[in-house]
């Protein structure tokens, strides 16, 4: 690749976080990556037996997502600078979309690198995007194999060093992030990397619109949201669930279902508050994306959310499957 790009890959990596050239770089990364291929990719999503399947113009749009994408791409950088357990490092990305986002951009970086990386999607469309960027790399030792089809049914030929996945949607609902997650799993070489490496979901009773006003003013003053600030609009009810390689071995495999700690929602309320699940992503040991860096880890509000009632036991499961998230646990 040229120096333009190495240079914008390295910014992408190494500037502030909060530097606001970041989303303007990552669009040039982007452009760079297509070379001006304007193919339009297809719209329209569709369900299958374990969740949502957004479409790849929805999947490439994921790649402006300023935070989300420079945090997972570095914590994907620092994974690939690991030795594997064999010869190649095995990376394994289920749900890569067209451009590959959270990986492909570092490439060219690692293009000497034992690399063995297999890239999975539902969508023909995306996979034929993506091998076309890919092929355009140059890249001399890496070894890429695409698979177009579900990632539930894909079976690895070889542990996994590297599983990194974003399928996911506030709440961990709908998307098939957890399933998925579950069946990579057990592939895991013992020292094998999961990124996202832990997933929370907290229960806080929250008045939503009090929030947002608050979540609104720190925007437009270009101000970091303080979770702290955020304590004032809610009540924390309990961590519902955290999922990492370990808890996903233990989970059964499709359609699961898993029991959650019960917790008395409080007595005592504001008028406007209401059940909201609370999504952080902790990427590997440095980089987390904390609440409101990025639409999935808004709050979630589910539609039961306005029957609970101060001062009841909140007994929910979490269902994967067709419509994957938290529900109310039937008795
Ligand atoms: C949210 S997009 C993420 C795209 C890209 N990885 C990124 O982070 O920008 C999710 C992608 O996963 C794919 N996908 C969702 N569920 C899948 C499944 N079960 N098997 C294979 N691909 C799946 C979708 O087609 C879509 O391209």
């Amino acid at each position: 690749m040229n120096p333009e790009y190495l240079s914008l890959v390295n910014t992408a990596l190494h500037s502030d976080i909060d530097s606001p050239e970041l989303p303007g770089v990552l669009d040039r990364i982007r452009t760079q990556l297509s070379q001006g291929d304007s193919t339009s990719l297809p719209e329209g999503r569709s369900w299958s037996s374990n969740g949502i399947l957004i479409s790849p113009r929805a999947a490439a749009r994921c790649f402006q997502g300023g935070p989300r994408t420079v945090k997972y791409l570095r914590a994907v950088y620092r994974a690939l600078q690991h030795p594997g357990d064999g010869e190649f490092l095995d990376v394994v990305y289920p749900g890569c979309g067209p451009y590959g986002t959270l990986v492909v951009p570092l490439l060219p970086l690692f293009s000497d690198a034992k690399i063995r990386i297999t890239f999975i999607d539902v969508h023909q469309a995306s996979i034929d995007h993506l091998e076309k960027i890919i092929s355009s790399m140059g890249l001399s030792r890496v070894q890429c194999r695409f698979r177009c089809m579900n990632a539930m049914d894909y079976l690895p030929e070889n542990k996994i060093d590297l599983l990194v996945l974003e399928c996911l949607i506030q709440g961990l609902r709908d998307e098939g992030q957890v399933a998925i997650t579950t069946h990579l799993s057990p592939y895991l070489a013992q020292s094998g990397r999961l990124i996202p490496r832990q997933i929370i979901v907290r229960a806080n009773w929250i008045d939503p619109v009090a929030e947002l006003s608050y979540v609104h003013q720190c925007r437009r003053a270009g101000a970091d949201i303080d979770p702290l600030a955020l304590a004032q609009f809610r009540i924390p009810v309990g961590k519902l669930l955290s999922l990492d390689r370990h808890t996903h071995q233990r989970l059964d495999s499709e359609p699961a279902q898993i029991h959650l700690p019960e917790f008395r929602l409080p007595e005592k309320q504001r008028q406007g508050q209401v059940l909201g699940l609370c999504t952080t992503l902790d990427l590997d040991a440095e980089f987390r994306l904390d609440e409101y860096e990025d639409g999935i880890t808004h709050p979630c509000y589910p539609s039961y959310s306005g029957e609970l009632s101060p001062g009841t036991l909140l007994k929910l499961v979490y269902k994967t499957g067709s419509r994957p998230g938290f529900v109310p646990a039937s008795d």
